[in-house]
């Protein structure tokens, strides 16, 4: 693999797909195990744009009932969070009383999950689980965050592809790429 640019920047390769795909299914194991038997329908809730090749990956290696429904948050401008966190497009699916897996591309500050938790408990999920494809854990600045299902912990630099942009660029790039220092 070779180094990539975008935008004004430029990455080197980081983490294959294929890496990604035993992750994967490691996670879903976990998941699987977890929710094994379930009598209730847990809802699947794909955060947009960026986790959008995780979710159709995880969901392919998901065994219980579920249902899909899909939100877009953004807290991000170029390569930092902005700390504040803006729900774009809405819920369809009704939450009450409902159990609802997350399911993340990255987990930074955790402001955004924080966000998203809240919110759903407001609109009467009876439990909020994440599940995400990377998690920098000595970024995390929220502390008491729960973060249930990681795929991959990496260190504090700003990655892209699978999903995750620099400035809406890179995301259908099917392996991870670090800044490139
Ligand atoms: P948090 O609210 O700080 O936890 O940030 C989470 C959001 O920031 C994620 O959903 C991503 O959209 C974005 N983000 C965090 N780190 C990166 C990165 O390294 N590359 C691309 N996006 C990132
Ligand atoms: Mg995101």
């Amino acid at each position: 693999m070779e180094k990539i640019t975008l935008h004004d920047k430029v990455f080197r390769p980081y983490i294959t797909n294929q890496e990604l795909s035993a992750d994967i299914d490691a996670v879903a194991a976990r998941i699987n195990a977890d929710f094994e038997g379930c009598d209730d329908v847990p809802l699947v809730l794909c955060v947009l744009n960026g986790s959008i090749m995780f979710t159709a990956d995880l969901l392919k290696r998901l065994n219980f009932p579920l249902e899909l429904n899909s939100i877009k948050m953004s807290s991000y401008v170029g390569t930092e969070s902005t700390g504040e966190v803006k729900v774009t497009m809405g819920l369809t699916a009704s939450l009450v009383g409902r159990r609802v897996i997350i399911v993340e591309d990255i987990v930074e500050s955790g402001y955004t999950m924080e966000a998203l938790k809240k919110m759903l408990e407001g609109k009467g999920a009876s439990k909020t689980y994440i599940a995400t494809m990377l998690f920098k854990p000595e970024m995390l600045k929220v502390k008491d965050l729960k973060v249930d299902y990681v795929a991959r912990n990496i260190a504090n630099d700003f990655v892209v592809g699978y999903g995750l942009d620099y400035n809406e660029l890179g995301r259908n790039l099917k392996d991870i790429y670090i800044l490139d220092k």
